[in-house]
C-alpha cells in the first residue's frame, strides 16, 4: 500500500525526524495500531490474508525504525545528513586588548609626537646593566630599595637577575650607540614583593631617555608636562618633589593632581589631591661615563613610570591583581577600535 513506499523511502535527516516516524507508524496512536484495530472487525476469511500483510507491514516499519535509529546513535550517516549548510555559523567572541597594552600604546604615541623612538631590552639582566652601570655602588643599601629576584651567579657577569626596572635598557642603548638619544623603553620588571592590591611581583614600566648637548631640567619638565596634558587632559596639574636615585642627579618624583577627585581629596590620593606617577632626573655624569659618553659634552634626562599606575588613574582600577588574573569580565570592558 501507500505506506510501504513511504517507509522504504524514509531517509531521516535528524533524530527528531526518526522519532516522528516512530510516533506516526509505531506509536500507541499510530497507523499500525489503527490498522490492527480495524483488523478486529473483518471476517475470518479476510483475516487470514490480511493478517500476513499487516504483520509484514509492521515488521517493515519496525526494522526500518531500528536501522535509522542506530544510524543516529552511532553517528555515521546521521552526522552527514544532519549537516544543514544553511544554518548560521556558530558565533565566536572577539577578545579585547589588555588595558595595560592599550595604555602602553597610548604612552608610546604621545612620546612619538615629541620625536622619541621605542627600544626594548632583555628581562634577564646582569648586575652591570641593572645596577653597577647605573651608579649603584657594590654593597650599597640602594640595591635593597629594589627587592631583586636573583637567578644565578656568572663568573664573567656576576649576579644574573630579573631586571628590577627598565633603566637597564638606558644603559644598553647608550653603550650601543652614539648621542643624541631620544627614546622610550617599555617593558616588564620584577620585584620580590608580597602580592596585594597595591603591589605585585611583576609590573610594567616605560623608561624615557634624552641625551644631547644642552639638555636641561627645563626640557625634562616640559616633556613630562606635555605628556600629562595629553594623557589626562589639559589642566591636569603637575608638581615635582626632590627625590633620590643613584643614576640621576638631581632627582625628582612627579605627582599629578588626582584624576579621580580633581584634587579635592579621595581614597586614590589618600586625601592629598596628588598622586605620584614617576621618578625622573638628570642622568648622572657617572652613568654617561660608564656607558662611554663624554659627560663634559653631553647632558640628559631620564624618567621611569609605572604603566599600572598610569592605567589605574585613567580607569579608576583599585586592585593591581586584576591586571594578571585574566578574568574576562574585567578584560572585556576595554574594547578598542584596533
Ligand atoms: N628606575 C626608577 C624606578 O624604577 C625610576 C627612574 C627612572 C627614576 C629613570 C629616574 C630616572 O623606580
Amino acid at each position: 500500500n501507500q505506506y510501504t513506499a513511504e517507509i522504504s523511502a524514509f531517509e531521516p535527516r535528524s533524530a527528531a525526524e526518526t522519532e516522528a516516524f516512530r510516533i506516526k507508524f509505531l506509536g500507541t496512536k499510530g497507523i499500525i495500531k489503527d490498522l490492527f484495530d480495524e483488523f478486529k472487525a473483518v471476517s475470518p476469511e479476510e483475516k487470514r490474508v490480511l493478517g500476513k500483510v499487516l504483520n509484514d507491514f509492521k515488521k517493515l516499519a519496525e526494522e526500518k525504525y531500528q536501522i535509522v535509529k542506530e544510524q543516529f546513535e552511532s553517528g555515521d550517516a546521521g552526522a552527514d545528513q544532519n549537516l544543514d549548510l544553511s544554518l548560521p555559523g556558530e558565533g565566536f567572541e572577539l577578545g579585547s586588548r589588555h588595558p595595560l597594552s592599550l595604555v602602553r600604546r597610548e604612552i608610546v604615541e604621545i612620546f612619538k609626537k615629541l620625536g622619541f623612538t621605542v627600544a626594548e631590552g632583555p628581562e634577564i639582566e646582569d648586575d652591570w646593566h641593572n645596577f653597577s652601570a647605573l651608579n649603584f655602588p657594590e654593597e650599597h643599601p640602594a640595591r635593597d630599595m629594589q627587592d631583586t629576584f636573583f637567578i644565578n651567579k656568572d663568573a664573567v657577569n656576576g649576579d644574573i637577575a630579573l631586571r628590577t626596572h627598565t633603566s637597564s635598557v638606558q644603559v644598553r642603548m647608550m653603550e650601543n650607540g652614539k648621542p643624541p638619544f631620544r627614546a622610550i623603553m617599555p617593558g616588564r620588571v620584577y620585584r620580590n614583593e608580597a602580592i596585594s592590591a597595591r603591589a605585585h611581583c611583576f609590573f610594567h614600566q616605560v623608561e624615557g631617555l634624552y641625551v644631547d648637548e644642552n639638555v636641561s631640567f627645563a626640557d625634562l619638565k616640559q616633556t613630562l608636562f606635555y605628556f600629562v596634558q595629553e594623557m589626562y587632559g589639559e589642566g591636569t596639574k603637575v608638581r615635582f618633589r626632590p627625590s633620590y636615585f643613584p643614576f640621576t642627579e638631581p632627582s625628582a618624583e612627579m605627582d599629578i593632581s588626582c584624576t579621580i577627585c580633581g584634587g579635592t581629596g579621595c581614597p586614590m590620593c589618600k586625601g592629598s589631591g596628588w598622586v605620584e606617577i614617576l621618578g625622573c632626573g638628570m642622568v648622572d655624569p657617572n652613568v654617561l661615563e660608564n656607558c662611554g659618553i663624554d659627560s663634559q659634552k653631553y647632558t640628559g634626562f631620564a624618567f621611569g613610570m609605572g604603566i599600572e599606575r598610569i592605567t589605574n588613574l585613567k580607569y579608576e582600577i583599585k586592585d593591581l591583581r586584576l591586571f594578571s588574573e585574566n578574568d574576562v569580565r574585567f578584560l572585556k570592558q576595554f574594547q578598542s577600535e584596533v
